[in-house]
C-alpha cells in the first residue's frame, strides 16, 4: 500500500523501517523538509517528501508526530484527500512532559478525537500504546508463542480492518479496542499502556480501565517518564 507517515522520529522511524521492509511504498515526512530525511529514507527503503506529499497521495497516513504539533498542520491538509484514506493517530498527550495544557483534552475529550477534530478526518487510534523499543524488537510471526498483542480504536469497520490487518503484518496479533470513543482504555498510563501484554491480557487490560481515572493515569505515568529522565 502507498503510506505516508508525518513524523520520522523514535516512533514515525519505526514504522518506516518495517513497513518498506513488508514491501509497502512509504513516504515520510518532518517539520524541517525532506531534505533533513534524506539519509534516513535511503537507509530504510524510504521516499522523502513534504508533510502536504505525505498526505497527499497515500491510502494510510500516519501521524506520528507531537499532540501539539497536530495543531500545526497545514490548514486542509486532508481537504482534497478521498474518504477511503485511512489516518492512523499514534499519539499521546503529554501536557507536563511536552505539549502544554489543551483545554478541549483536559475538559474530556479523549486525545485521539481531538487530533481527529484538528484535522477534519476521522481517525484510528494505533500504536500509541507500545514503546518504540517493543515496536522495533518484538514483532514475531503468527503463532509464535508469547506473541504480544496490540489494540486498535476507530469508528470505521473497514478503516480499522485496515489497520487491524497491519497491525498483523507487523508481528503483534490484533485486537479490536471498540470505538474511537473507547480509546481512552488505551491512552497513556491504563492497564493497557505500554506492558506488552499478549491478546488475552490486553483484552482484561482494557476492560478493567476505569474512565474517572484518566488524568491521574496519565498523571503518574508522565511523572514516572520525569523521574527516569
Ligand atoms: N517514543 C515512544 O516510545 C512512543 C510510543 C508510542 C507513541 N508515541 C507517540 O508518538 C508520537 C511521536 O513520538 P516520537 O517518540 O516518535 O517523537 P519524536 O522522536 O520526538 O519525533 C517527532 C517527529 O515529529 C516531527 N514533527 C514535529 N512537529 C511536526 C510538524 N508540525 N509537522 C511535521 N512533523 C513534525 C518531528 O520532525 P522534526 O524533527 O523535523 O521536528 C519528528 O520527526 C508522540 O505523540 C508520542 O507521544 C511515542
Amino acid at each position: 500500500m502507498r503510506i505516508g507517515i508525518i513524523g520520522a522520529g523514535g516512533m514515525g522511524g519505526i514504522l518506516a523501517r518495517h513497513l518498506a521492509r513488508l514491501g509497502h511504498r512509504v513516504s515520510i515526512a518532518n517539520s524541517r523538509g525532506r531534505e533533513s530525511l534524506t539519509a534516513l529514507a535511503a537507509e530504510i527503503g524510504a521516499t522523502p517528501v513534504s508533510v502536504v506529499d505525505a498526505a497527499k497521495a497515500a491510502e494510510i497516513v500516519i501521524l506520528a508526530i507531537p499532540t501539539k504539533a497536530v495543531a500545526d498542520l497545514p490548514r486542509g491538509l486532508f481537504a482534497n484527500a478521498p474518504g477511503s484514506v485511512v489516518v492512523i493517530d499514534i499519539g499521546n498527550y503529554h501536557p507536563e512532559l511536552r505539549d502544554g495544557r489543551i483545554d478541549a483534552i483536559d475538559r474530556g475529550m479523549l486525545d485521539s478525537q481531538w487530533v481527529a477534530q484538528q484535522i477534519g478526518r476521522p481517525v484510528i487510534k494505533a500504536f500509541n500504546n507500545i514503546l518504540a523499543k517493543s515496536l522495533l524488537e518484538k514483532g514475531v510471526p503468527r503463532g509464535t508463542t508469547g506473541r504480544m498483542a496490540l489494540s486498535v480504536c476507530g469508528d470505521s469497520s473497514d478503516a480499522k480492518a485496515v489497520v487491524l490487518h497491519l497491525v498483523d503484518d507487523l508481528g503483534f496479533d490484533p485486537v479490536d479496542g471498540g470505538d474511537l470513543g473507547d480509546s481512552w482504555r488505551q491512552q497513556t498510563g491504563t492497564p493497557a499502556y505500554c506492558h506488552d501484554l499478549e491478546a488475552a491480557a490486553l483484552r482484561r487490560a482494557l476492560a478493567e480501565a476505569d474512565r474517572s481515572r484518566i488524568a491521574e493515569y496519565r498523571a503518574k505515568r508522565e511523572a514516572r517518564i520525569r523521574r527516569s529522565l
